[in-house]
């Protein structure tokens, strides 16, 4: 198996440090474009998040696709470039929208804040309304831009209007697949996002060279009065992996995209895990870590959202003391515009699941963290207002059952042509597309092909992986059963979210990093297994969520790593006494912390807990089933 394929063939530098970014403005239409944004866009669509559907449901498409369809691309980037560019005091513009999710922590929509809880923003994390929030916040950012959108295409010259109107109906927001490999000689991360801070727009006024809106958000100005600490009160543009913690910090999208090519099959592993094992809406749901629940429940949507988090704002690994940029940290994450992009992918993960697991749904459960208008013990369920988002001009909000159709939001994703559906046919086709897109980099689909190389197809469509040669060697390692079980081994990681007062992140290696002392090539080095982030805030970013007590999980799969130690050699079986030696002798942890500091005796960590923990697993016998997992046992601490 070739785990590194992507760090070792793809090179990209993006332009990043030469370029003032200051210097690329908005689009020129040659008239007052926000006093006509106003009249025409009106107020109705402003505050009111609308589920009627709009005119029709369309898909939401994954970024690189929408890229190709020029004319909607068009209009998206210079829809995105004008709310940046609009007054941070309209509560559409980028500021304001993005602004409901934590900093500055302000009322939106006249929704105020519960007593005790101005200091936090609207989000709700670490709680079962965590993948419904964010439901309806996508839809008002969606329904606002498609607004835009519509209005946009109206100024084109009369020849071409037709043209950009039809395009404009087609419009949906983009999601961001970083668990599925991405195409060929590109990275994970798209071009689009971190290749460059401007981008040539063919807008109704001609081709004009433009700030790249989903490059950075540019503060208009940056508030002092609302970011008093450093380095938020330095930085007037978002970055990824910044430079400097200090004044002229830019981005770094070369070692972003680094960091997440290294990381994609670990990715990509533990999203499929999620929809095979995890049919459990409490335990899906939010990443926080209930004492005793389960062994087999340390991994959440959340948890492994929190590692894109990590990865896309970057927490130091590759730059020595320099700490994660907006992306990293909760309160600031939002206004960093690839924030939307990853956000939409994991709305689609929930609404993939929700076929997947139909009954499943939220179930009352106490709050552990503050937010805007709920407080910690509250009881939050299905009824819980997500605030602050109105439902209709009556002053009534969204609920999670209220969202649990999404396509009255008007949108769908191309797995699920459909609305929620509760056919064995409609589950069986998401199944089929979870396996060719996510399932590559599970064992469980060596077996599959092991029965097509048999001569037995069942109905299969996978793509055939790379590495065929290894195939049959990895197999024999499995030890596959007639019945097709095998087993998995997974590393169960706990703990406390504000241990180190900031966000942080756990890398796993087999063997010392090739180069322990220079942090920087870890991200290239070969021996590495997995990455799990931890998305948090420092004490004065989010005081008022007061996470102070929270123990949060996550997950980091073994299996695939180990089998790649076992065709070289380095493991004599995937028997559970081969792995544990092999284990306690080879598994190193390295964890990079704000600031970029470097732990590497993980016991002075404050409620760090890594179990290596194993299930036997049926793997599928066709491309339209995932695999069974059986009890996950954990069978020793590290
Ligand atoms: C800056 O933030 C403060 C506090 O949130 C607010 O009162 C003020 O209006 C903001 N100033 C500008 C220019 O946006
Ligand atoms: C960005 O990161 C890459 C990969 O670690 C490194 O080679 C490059 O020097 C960095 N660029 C800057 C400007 O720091
Ligand atoms: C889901 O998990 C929660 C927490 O462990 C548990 O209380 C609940 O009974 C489970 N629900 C189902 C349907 O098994
Ligand atoms: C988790 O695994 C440990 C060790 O195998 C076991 O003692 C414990 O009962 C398990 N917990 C649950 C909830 O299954
Ligand atoms: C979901 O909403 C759509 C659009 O409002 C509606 O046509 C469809 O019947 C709904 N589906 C279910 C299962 O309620
Ligand atoms: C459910 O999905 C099946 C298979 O894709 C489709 O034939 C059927 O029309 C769908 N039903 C609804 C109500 O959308």
């Amino acid at each position: 198996m070739t785990r590194f394929r992507l760090t070792s063939t793809i090179f990209v530098v993006w332009i990043t440090h030469h370029l003032a970014l200051g210097h690329y403005t908005a689009y020129d239409y040659g008239f007052d474009v926000h006093g006509r944004v106003k009249r025409e866009v009106g107020q109705a669509s402003r505050v009111v998040v609308r589920g009627d559907g709009g005119p029709d449901i369309r898909v939401r498409q994954e970024i690189r696709q929408l890229e190709r369809d020029q004319d909607v691309w068009n209009l998206y980037i210079l829809a995105l470039s004008m709310m940046q560019f609009t007054d941070q005091s309209e509560p559409t513009s980028w500021y304001g929208i993005t602004g409901i999710h934590g900093m500055p922590h302000q009322t939106w929509g006249g929704v105020a804040p519960t007593p005790g809880n101005k200091d936090t923003g609207y989000c709700t994390h670490s709680s079962v309304l965590f993948p419904t929030w964010h439901r309806p916040y996508l839809a008002l950012y969606e329904v606002f831009l498609y607004s835009l959108i519509q209005t946009i295409a109206t100024w084109w010259p009369e020849n071409e209007r037709g043209k950009y109107q039809e395009a404009a109906l087609r419009f949906r927001i983009p999601y961001w697949d970083w668990a599925t490999p991405p195409p060929p000689g590109e990275s994970v991360l798209p071009s689009s996002v971190g290749g460059s801070p401007y981008i040539d727009v063919n807008g109704p006024n001609g081709v004009q060279r433009i700030a790249n809106p989903l490059f950075s958000y540019t503060f208009r100005p940056l508030n002092l009065t609302s970011f008093r600490q450093s380095p938020w009160n330095l930085w007037s543009t978002t970055v990824r992996s910044p430079t400097t913690t200090g004044l002229g910090a830019q981005s770094n999208n070369s070692l972003v995209a680094l960091n997440l090519d290294q990381n994609q099959r670990s990715l990509s592993q533990r999203l499929y895990i999620l929809f095979s094992n995890y049919g459990n809406y409490s335990r899906f749901s939010n990443n926080a870590w209930i004492p005793l629940l389960n062994n087999a429940s340390y991994d959440s949507v959340e948890s492994l959202h929190d590692t894109i988090h990590n990865l896309a704002g970057g927490g130091g690994l590759g730059q020595p003391n320099v700490q994660g940029g907006h992306m990293s940290f909760i309160p600031y994450s939002a206004f960093d515009p690839i924030f939307f992009l990853h956000h939409c992918m994991v709305d689609r993960i929930f609404a993939m699941w929700q076929f997947l697991y139909p009954q499943a749904w939220v179930t009352p459960t106490a709050a552990i963290l503050n937010s805007y208008t709920t407080s910690r013990g509250q009881i939050q369920d299905s009824q819980t207002p997500l605030t602050p988002f109105f439902i209709n001009g009556q002053g009534d909000f969204w609920t999670s059952d209220g969202v649990r159709n999404f396509t009255q939001f008007g949108y769908t994703y191309t797995e699920l042509s459909t609305g929620p559906n509760n056919s064995m046919r409609a589950q069986a086709d998401v199944k089929k597309d979870i396996n060719h897109l996510y399932g590559l980099a599970s064992p469980a689909n060596i077996f599959l092909t092991e029965l097509r190389s048999q001569g037995i197809r069942g109905n299969n469509r996978m793509r055939p992986s790379e590495k065929r040669g290894n195939k049959a060697t990895a197999a024999a390692a499995m030890g596959f059963n007639d019945g097709g079980l095998y087993r998995e081994w997974i590393a169960n990681i706990r703990v406390r979210k504000q241990a180190l007062d900031g966000p942080f992140t756990i890398h796993f290696f087999f063997g010392r990093p090739a180069n322990d002392a220079d942090p920087q090539s870890w991200t290239s080095t070969p021996n590495h297994v997995g990455t799990i982030g931890v998305f948090t805030a420092d004490k004065f970013g989010m005081g008022g969520m007061q996470m102070g007590g929270l123990d949060v999980s996550g997950t980091v799969p073994l299996t695939t790593a180990l089998m790649s130690e076992f065709a070289a050699g380095k493991l004599a079986s995937l028997e559970s006494g081969d792995v544990e030696r092999f284990l306690r002798r080879n598994l190193v942890k390295r964890i990079v912390g704000p600031g970029g500091k470097v732990w590497r005796d993980v016991s002075r960590v404050e409620g760090l807990r890594i179990a290596i923990a194993s299930s036997s697993v049926k793997a599928p016998g066709s491309d339209d089933e995932l695999p069974v997992w059986g009890e996950v046992e954990e069978l020793f601490v590290l």
